[in-house]
């Protein structure tokens, strides 16, 4: 069985009910909008919110309607996010196909993306848990700051990875640490319960965010385009690490450039060399490891051991991924 199919394996009767509401949810609108929530629908991604969400909820009690009602507003809100995050990076590729930007305009794609952001507070709402819609708002301002302070780091001219977890804390983890606390407050775990999961997510989505930020230093087909990082004026963490320990002078001078937005592609190309070179993905990979292994030390006591070990294989799935 492949990693996902075990990591899904506790839950798939619960995914099952997932889907149909994910689905329902975006057959509501009709017209445009329709037809861009139904794209959506028809190209889902891996589900790793919600499948998340609902593992931890499993391990804590009971499924309830309202952990069901906090996964998807998850999956929406990142969905949302996706379709902005692709204005904002100027990617005309998502989940291998055209993205909705470079389908419809970037007019259109914030327009939905509002749409979506809306039918996430919306689902919140109805899990009737003032608690759950709290973290959800909580989490919406987090994943706004962490995109508009990255778009202001290029203009920083310091290589700290302090910034860049900070960053991905926010833009990315924070979707991760919403899925296990609220997975944990929706069936209503200790509050020592939900901080030790907000760790849980929060390690998980950091992983999760640096094997992305990997991937862009590679030509693999991961269905979205790889280099737009530096492109965009972004250097992530093997970039960061090698540039920290180097006194080459040429290599700072592109480092600057791509953060100023003016290097170009043979730069561009150089610098990511250099960083494979020098072992800056050797680097983030060993980073990831301390990760996933404390990520792994808070659900060792975990009671249900097929939510365990599905757990195990998603922890060791985000950091070993190719998709
Ligand atoms: C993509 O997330 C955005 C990042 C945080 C890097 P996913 O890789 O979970 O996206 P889908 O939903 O599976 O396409
Ligand atoms: C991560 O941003 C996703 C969001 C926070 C919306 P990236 O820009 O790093 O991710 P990809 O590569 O577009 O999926
Ligand atoms: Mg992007
Ligand atoms: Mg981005």
């Amino acid at each position: 069985m492949d990693k996902i199919s075990l990591i899904r394996k506790p839950i798939e009767a619960e995914l099952e009910q997932f889907g149909a509401l994910f689905d329902e949810t975006m057959s509501q609108a009709d017209g445009l909008l329709g037809r861009i929530c139904q794209g959506i629908a028809e190209r889902k991604g891996k589900l790793m919110r919600p499948i998340l969400l609902l593992l931890v909820a499993k391990e804590w009690g009971e499924v309830t309607m309202a952990a069901y009602r906090s996964a998807l507003t998850l999956e929406l809100l990142h969905n949302a996010s996706l379709v902005h995050d692709d204005i904002v990076d100027e990617s005309d590729m998502r989940r291998g196909k055209p993205s909705v930007r470079s389908i419809y305009g970037n007019k259109t794609a914030v327009l939905a993306g509002d749409y979506l952001l809306s039918s996430a507070l919306e689902s919140a709402a109805l899990s009737g848990d003032i608690e759950i819609v709290n973290n959800v708002s909580l989490l919406g301002k987090q994943l706004s700051e962490g995109e508009l302070l990255q778009l202001f780091n290029t203009q920083n001219t310091d290589f700290s990875e302090e910034k860049y977890y900070h960053i991905i804390r926010l833009k990315t983890a924070s979707l991760f640490s919403a899925a296990t606390r609220i997975g944990a407050i929706s069936s209503g775990a200790s509050a020592d319960a939900v901080s030790r999961m907000d760790r849980l997510g929060d390690l998980i989505g950091l992983c999760f965010q640096i094997r992305d930020d990997i991937f862009d230093y590679f030509n693999d087909n991961v269905g979205k385009p790889c280099g737009n990082d530096m492109l965009e004026g972004k250097l992530t963490l093997p970039a960061l690490y090698v540039l920290n320990k180097t006194d080459d002078a040429d290599i700072l001078g592109i480092a600057a450039k791509v953060r100023g937005g003016s290097a170009t592609a043979e730069e561009i190309a150089s610098l990511v060399d250099f960083t494979k070179a020098q072992g800056g993905i050797a680097y983030a990979n060993d980073r990831m490891e301390q990760l996933s292994a404390e990520a792994k030390t808070l659900i060792s006591d975990f009671h249900n051991t097929e939510i365990h070990s599905a757990l195990i294989h998603y922890i060791e799935f985000v950091s070993e991924r190719t998709m």
